[in-house]
């Protein structure tokens, strides 16, 4: 079996021209789905980041190598192209400095870069096609540039909302009115889900951190500095209807409990730290409000990540 799959991707990448960024995504694309850069050849890129659900997982905390978790919730790596940097904390400032962190980390894929550079070099199909791409064996430069050529591809712009701007269909009256609220000074979301890929690329703490130990201490572990405590990077909302569960920690599962989040302030009270102060207010959103925000949300899928 091994055999026919070795011969249908070399057969399959023998026919692409070398050196362009496309021939870089192919291999970048298998490698996202390849178990031999885990430790004990069970867990790839995709075993955390599925396709079908926009490229994130469906559970709080993903499993690793031996049934480890990870400590935060797995985000997608859809439009990752235009991100200034990577990880809910921002400690990864490109995608080819980000890629080989989770082949090491203990909890995800827990294999030393340098063993996953030597299992692909033995490997006679990786070997060759690094090769006839790269001109060099496989090595952690050419390694990174293949998984970021391959998530650079990952752009969805087809939404249901991308064709109303273009004229091309019409958002329904809930969803239209959910789309107002969305940019409205009542609810604030725009603030900080703006732009292309709804997201400020900032970090804001919206109130989920309440101080002490064990929380996640967000952007803080990163930069030590006080007024970071308690802040996550804003994420984009595109096809947020596929990624559930919500927030770096996965604690909400529908986007029904994400926006009873935000209406409600009575987490601010026990959350006094760094909160942004948009968010202070309490947003009175009446039943009919929040069903139209969750409509305009799930205008944001792009179907052609959907299976
Ligand atoms: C065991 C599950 C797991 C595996 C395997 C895994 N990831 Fe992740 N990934 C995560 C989690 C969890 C995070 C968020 C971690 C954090 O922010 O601290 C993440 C974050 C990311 C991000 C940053 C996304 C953003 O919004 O900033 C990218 C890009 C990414 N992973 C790509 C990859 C690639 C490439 C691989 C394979 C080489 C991979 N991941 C393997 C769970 C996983
Ligand atoms: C002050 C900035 C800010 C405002 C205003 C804001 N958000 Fe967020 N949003 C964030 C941040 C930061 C996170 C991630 C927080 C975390 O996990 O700690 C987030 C997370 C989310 C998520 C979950 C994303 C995911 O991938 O898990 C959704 C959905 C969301 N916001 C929707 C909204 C809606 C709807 C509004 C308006 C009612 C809104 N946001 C207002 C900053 C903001």
């Amino acid at each position: 079996m091994l055999f026919f799959i070795t011969v249908y991707a070399a057969i399959q990448f023998s026919f692409l021209p070398a050196d362009t960024i496309k021939t870089k995504a192919a291999l970048g694309k298998k490698l996202f789905g390849e178990k031999i850069l885990s430790k004990d050849s069970s867990i790839s890129c995709a075993s955390c980041h599925i396709p079908e659900f926009g490229f994130s997982d469906t559970v709080a905390f993903s499993k690793g190598v031996y049934g480890k978790l990870t400590k935060r919730n797995t985000p997608s790596v859809l439009n990752m192209k235009n991100r200034p940097y990577f990880f809910w904390d921002a400690r990864a400032a490109t995608l080819e400095q980000q890629a080989l962190m989770p082949i090491a980390n203990p909890d995800e894929m827990g294999l030393p870069i340098k063993e996953a550079v030597k299992r692909l070099t033995t490997n006679p199909f990786y070997k060759k096609t690094f090769l006839k791409i790269f001109g060099t064996a496989p090595n952690p430069q050419n390694l990174s540039e293949a998984f970021a050529a391959f998530e650079k591809t990952l752009e969805t712009g087809e939404s249901k909302f991308d064709l109303s701007v273009d004229d091309k269909v019409q958002l329904t009256e809930q969803e239209e009115k959910g789309r107002q609220l969305f940019i409205s000074d009542k609810t604030h979301c725009f603030d900080c889900h703006r732009g292309e890929d709804f997201t400020n690329d900032d970090f804001k703490n919206i109130g989920l951190y309440d101080g002490y130990e064990p929380n996640d201490k967000g952007r803080f572990s990163i930069t030590k500095d006080s007024s970071d405590l308690g802040k996550f990077k804003t994420p984009g909302l595109r096809n947020i209807a596929i990624t559930a569960p919500y927030m770096h920690d996965g604690r909400f599962k529908t986007l029904e409990e994400v926006v009873e989040f935000y209406n409600s302030t009575t987490h601010f009270v026990a959350n006094p730290i760094n909160i942004d102060k948009d968010l202070a207010v309490p947003l009175r959103l009446s039943k009919q409000d929040k069903e139209a925000l969750v409509s305009f949300l799930k205008t944001l899928t792009d179907k052609r990540y959907v299976r």
